[in-house]
This record gives structure tokens, C-alpha cells and sequence, in this order.
């Protein structure tokens, strides 16, 4: 085999839908409050996508931005991965949609659902395929539209989920020059379903006037089992990225958006400070899919990720899935 190419991230993007739900919000809805909210999860707010606003018009408005912040065209584009368990439909895959959008003409893709560890199992796959020489620039989308399949009568879900969409182009590191990859993971453990999924709308529960009417199409989650699960694991995978080296190497974790107290819970057993971790939960909500690449996107504008240093993406969800990519910027 020939020598692997070193890989880093060309480019990135970021769409948040434009309407604002503050917590105030579902005050009206049902028996909860702004404080119960923000003291248990860290929302302040979040942002939900327009009826007419599809999982595939987020994740175009992304991909943009991030083929053009890393200087190419669409038509450089050999593979979309798109990662969601939001849709546009059952199939065709929302990567077609995406590349359809933005004229990725070249391009091949498929949608990849590993619930919120898509992107960073997305970026994980992606990064194969560019170190080996398979492909040259590889998109990875990681988009939600968890308004659409939010039970607004369960408020210990329908206060935590949202909308929104990340970009990331990977590519050969002598084009990127910067953000190189230096590992990746990926974990699963089956026979977790009663934890956190979407009951029906699959094989094993067809769609019927029974599913609807048992609110069966909406995100099931078992809260105090997945806090568990998600403090764990999320210790265990920063541990991993900087296996080999010191805390003092660790720029930033840029983990996904799951829970503040959940975020606090797991620095504190890694023993790293709250300034080493970037947090944008407040504003956002957990966005599954897209909450890690966004977060990226805005560590880099806001001037969190240290030349050199690494840079510790981690994220964990249904599945159950988990996994790691340890950046160096
Ligand atoms: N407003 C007011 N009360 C609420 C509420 C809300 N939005 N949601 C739940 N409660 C209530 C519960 O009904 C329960 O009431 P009860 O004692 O009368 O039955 C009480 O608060 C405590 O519930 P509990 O589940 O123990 O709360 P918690 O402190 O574990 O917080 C979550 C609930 C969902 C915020 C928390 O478990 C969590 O964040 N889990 C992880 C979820 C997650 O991030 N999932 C995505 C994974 S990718």
C-alpha cells in the first residue's frame, strides 16, 4: 500500500435558521419554566427551521460557505457525506438533495445516521478516503431539522432538541493547511433503543394511524440514562484524543452540544478547566448532527483554536454511537 496523505479541513460552513424560540416560549405549552430549562440543560434558546425550510436548504446554505471558505467550486467535490436522521425523505439520500442544490456535479453521496455522532463519524470516514488517496475533496454535512420530529407534549424533549446545519471540507493537508487530522474512533452499542430513538416510521414499526396516534414518530429519549451514557463516554473519548500527549497540548474540546451540566460533569472527571471546552448550547440547543461542526465553526471565529495545539472533537448519541477526531490546527 502506498503511504497515507496527511489530511486537514479545507474549509467550513455554517447555516442557523433565523427564528429565535427562547425558553419563555414553551412556558405557554406546557408546565415548565425558562429557569427549570436553563438550570438543567444550559438552553437559553434555540433556533427552529421554517415549514418550507427543508433539511437539504440548511445543509446547501452550509456546504456554500464552506466549499468557497476553502477557495473551490462544487465541481471539486468528489463525495458528499451527509449526516442526519432528519431527512428530507426515507430515501433518496439528503446528500443527493444537497448536491443537487449547490451543483456538485461530480460528486458522489450518501447519507450516513449515526444520530449526533454523525459528523464526527462523518469526518472520521471522510478523512479515509482523502488519506488514501481515494478522493481529493470530501464534504461532510452534518444537518438536523429536529423541529419536525419534536413531541411538543413532552417537555423532557421538546425543550432540548433544534435546527440547524455545519460544513466541513476535507482535503489533502498540503491544500488545507491547516486543521490537520491526526485520529479518529467509532463506537457503538446496540439494543439501546428504549433509550433514545424514533419508534416507528422503520420496518420494525411500519407507519400507521396507531403509530400517529401513539406519538410514536416522535424522538423518544429516556433523560437520566443517556446523562449517564453521555458523561461517560464523553471523559472517555477526550482521554483519547490526546493519548500520547499531555493536557497541555489540548487547544480546545469542541464536543457535541448535549447538555451543559453533562459538559461540566465530564471536564471536571477529564480534570480540564471549562475554558479548554467550547459551549454554545445557550444559543442553540443540541442539534445532533450539525452541533459539532457549527461549534467548530464558531470556535475558529472567535479566535478558540490555538495554532499547534489539539483540538478535541468528540460527540456521542443514540445508537447508542460514539466517537472521536483529533485535529491538530
Ligand atoms: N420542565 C420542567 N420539569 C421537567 C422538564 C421540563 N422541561 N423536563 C422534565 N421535567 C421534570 C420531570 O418530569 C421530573 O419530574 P417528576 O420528578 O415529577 O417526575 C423532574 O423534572 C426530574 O426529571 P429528571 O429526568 O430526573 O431530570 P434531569 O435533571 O435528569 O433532567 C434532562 C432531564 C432531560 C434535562 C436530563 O436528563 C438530560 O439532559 N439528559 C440527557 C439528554 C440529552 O442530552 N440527550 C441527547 C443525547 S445526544
Amino acid at each position: 500500500m502506498t503511504s497515507l496523505i496527511p489530511v486537514g479541513i479545507s474549509g467550513m460552513g455554517r447555516y442557523v435558521p433565523e427564528r429565535r424560540v427562547p425558553n419563555a416560549e414553551f412556558e405557554s405549552l406546557l408546565d415548565t419554566s425558562d429557569e427549570w430549562i436553563s438550570q438543567r440543560t444550559g438552553i437559553h434558546e434555540r433556533r427552529y427551521a421554517r415549514e418550507d425550510e427543508l433539511t437539504s436548504d440548511m445543509g446547501a446554505a452550509a456546504a456554500r460557505e464552506a466549499i468557497a471558505d476553502a477557495g473551490l467550486t462544487p465541481d471539486d467535490i468528489d463525495l458528499i457525506i451527509c449526516c442526519t436522521v432528519t431527512p428530507d425523505y426515507p430515501f433518496p439520500a439528503t446528500a443527493c438533495q444537497i448536491g443537487h442544490k449547490i451543483g456538485a456535479e461530480r460528486a458522489g453521496g450518501y447519507d450516513l445516521m449515526a444520530a449526533c455522532s454523525g459528523w464526527v463519524l462523518g469526518a472520521f470516514t471522510a478523512s479515509q478516503f482523502v488519506a488514501t488517496g481515494a478522493m481529493r475533496h470530501v464534504l461532510v454535512v452534518g444537518v438536523e431539522k429536529l423541529s419536525s420530529v419534536i413531541d411538543f407534549e413532552d417537555r423532557t424533549t421538546c425543550v432540548i432538541f433544534a435546527d440547524g446545519a455545519g460544513a466541513t471540507v476535507f482535503s489533502p493537508l498540503e491544500f488545507a493547511k491547516r486543521g490537520e487530522y491526526l485520529h479518529g474512533s467509532a463506537g457503538m452499542r446496540g439494543g439501546t433503543e428504549d433509550i433514545l430513538s424514533i419508534p416507528a416510521g422503520g420496518t420494525r414499526l411500519p407507519a400507521s394511524a396507531e403509530t400517529v396516534a401513539k406519538r410514536q414518530h416522535f424522538i423518544h429519549m429516556e433523560g437520566r440514562q443517556v446523562f449517564r451514557f453521555a458523561v461517560n463516554t464523553f471523559a472517555d473519548l477526550v482521554r483519547k484524543c490526546v493519548e500520547g500527549h499531555t493536557l497541555d497540548d489540548l487547544g480546545l474540546v469542541v464536543p457535541h452540544q448535549v447538555n451543559m451540566r453533562i459538559i461540566e460533569s465530564a471536564a471536571s472527571q477529564v480534570g480540564i478547566s471549562l475554558d479548554q471546552v467550547f459551549v454554545n448550547i445557550d444559543r442553540y440547543g443540541n442539534t445532533s448532527a450539525a452541533s459539532v461542526p457549527i461549534a467548530l465553526y464558531e470556535a475558529r471565529e472567535a479566535g478558540r483554536l490555538v495554532e499547534g495545539k489539539i483540538v478535541s472533537c468528540v460527540a456521542f448519541g443514540g445508537g447508542l454511537t460514539w466517537g472521536h477526531v483529533a485535529l491538530r490546527w
